[in-house]
């Protein structure tokens, strides 16, 4: 069925992404359509402006998706779409540019787990068999699983409170830098000193795989607030520092927590997926862990490790060859767990 080619929609955050994929892992077209700049003056993003802004943008994306990779809606075996878990304006806007693609065309739907997407891309990328550990790190999401089939996650901890990314990007903004704030901390970390701030490493020495942000953030701000109080405001020095001190913290909890995951859960690789796994610290940190248990550790590239098409359309091939498919009913969903 190396033949196969799908069409991948997604559109669960601020992305609005179209692609089209074969059976045989290449990827004929990925289009994204990011949002960055509609929710900059919002400090984040704004679940109304980003289901209009998929609403309108993703019949063009579609279309050119599919005259990038010179196909037609004929030449394809079906149309894989996020159907959650998300924000549920935007999974909608898919989910209903799928359904109207699919009742005009007779072609199969395929409704795939946003998650699920993230966790095969390695299989998509480097065609690795299962079983593997995956690290799932984004703005929005923060979990080990244990993937041991097309359908078969199980999710083995994860954070219990924001995710890395979050933490980064509010970082970055009581820092007044850039967002999104985990490549301007990390370009500023690269300046710091890690060691000056003593900043915690939350659950870290706890048993168990689940994992804590929000109280290295609030030390992180409580730093910042005794630096200004003291001194009239921030340094450069300051900002550097602080940014290097809670990169290591949050590279060290990810790389503690997926040691102890191989260690109790041994796999021939760890993967990475998400914006986080950008991060050089960070994936050197896991890299090393890996090698440690004596893993391979694999991150795809950062255009298939943030959200995207292909990865979508590449889940929605795996569950077609295990039978699945879905039909006009297929709902939208904000919450689905793995
Ligand atoms: O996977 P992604 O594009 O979107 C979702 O959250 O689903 O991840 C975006 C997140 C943002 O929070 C961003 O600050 C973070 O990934 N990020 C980074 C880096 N690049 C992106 N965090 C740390 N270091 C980076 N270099
Ligand atoms: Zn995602």
């Amino acid at each position: 069925m190396s033949d196969l080619v799908f069409l991948g929609i997604e559109s669960s955050c601020d992305d609005t992404a179209a692609a089209v994929v074969t059976g045989d892992g290449r990827i004929l077209s990925s289009v994204v359509a990011g949002q960055n700049s509609l929710h900059a003056d919002f400090g984040g993003v704004v679940p109304e402006i980003a289901a209009r802004a998929h609403a309108e943008r993703l019949d063009g994306v579609v279309e050119q998706a599919l005259a990038e990779a010179g196909k037609d809606l004929s030449d394809l075996d079906g149309v894989a779409v996020t159907a959650g878990p998300g924000l549920i304006g935007g999974v909608m806007a898919g989910v209903m540019m799928a359904k109207g693609l699919v009742a005009g065309t007779g072609l199969p739907l395929v409704g795939v787990n946003h998650l699920a997407g993230h966790a095969l891309t390695p299989r998509l990328t480097d065609g690795i068999g299962f079983p593997y550990v995956m690290l799932l790190v984004s703005g929005g999401h923060c979990q080990f699983l244990r993937v041991e089939g097309p359908e078969d996650f199980t999710r083995l901890g994860g954070t219990i409170d924001d995710a890395p990314g979050e933490a980064f990007d509010k970082l970055a903004r009581l820092l007044g830098l850039p967002q999104p704030g985990g490549p301007s901390v990390e370009a500023e970390a690269a300046e710091g000193d890690a060691s000056r701030f003593d900043l915690p490493r939350p659950l870290l020495d706890r048993p168990g795989f689940d994992m804590s942000f929000s109280g290295l953030k609030t030390a992180a701000l409580r730093q910042r607030d005794e630096l200004v109080a003291a001194q009239g405001g921030l340094y450069q020095r300051d900002r550097a520092d602080l940014c290097a001190g809670f990169q290591a913290a949050v590279s060290d909890l990810l790389a503690g927590k997926a040691a102890r995951v191989l260690k109790a859960s041994p796999a021939p690789v760890l993967a990475v997926a998400g914006g986080v796994a950008a991060n050089r610290t960070i994936r050197a940190a896991l890299e090393k862990v890996s090698n440690d248990a004596g893993a391979r550790f694999l991150a795809p590239p950062l255009a298939l490790c943030t959200d995207n098409g292909a990865m979508i359309a590449w889940a929605g091939i795996e569950r077609f060859r295990q039978g699945a498919a879905d039909d006009l009913s297929l709902a939208a969903r904000p919450r689905w767990p793995l």
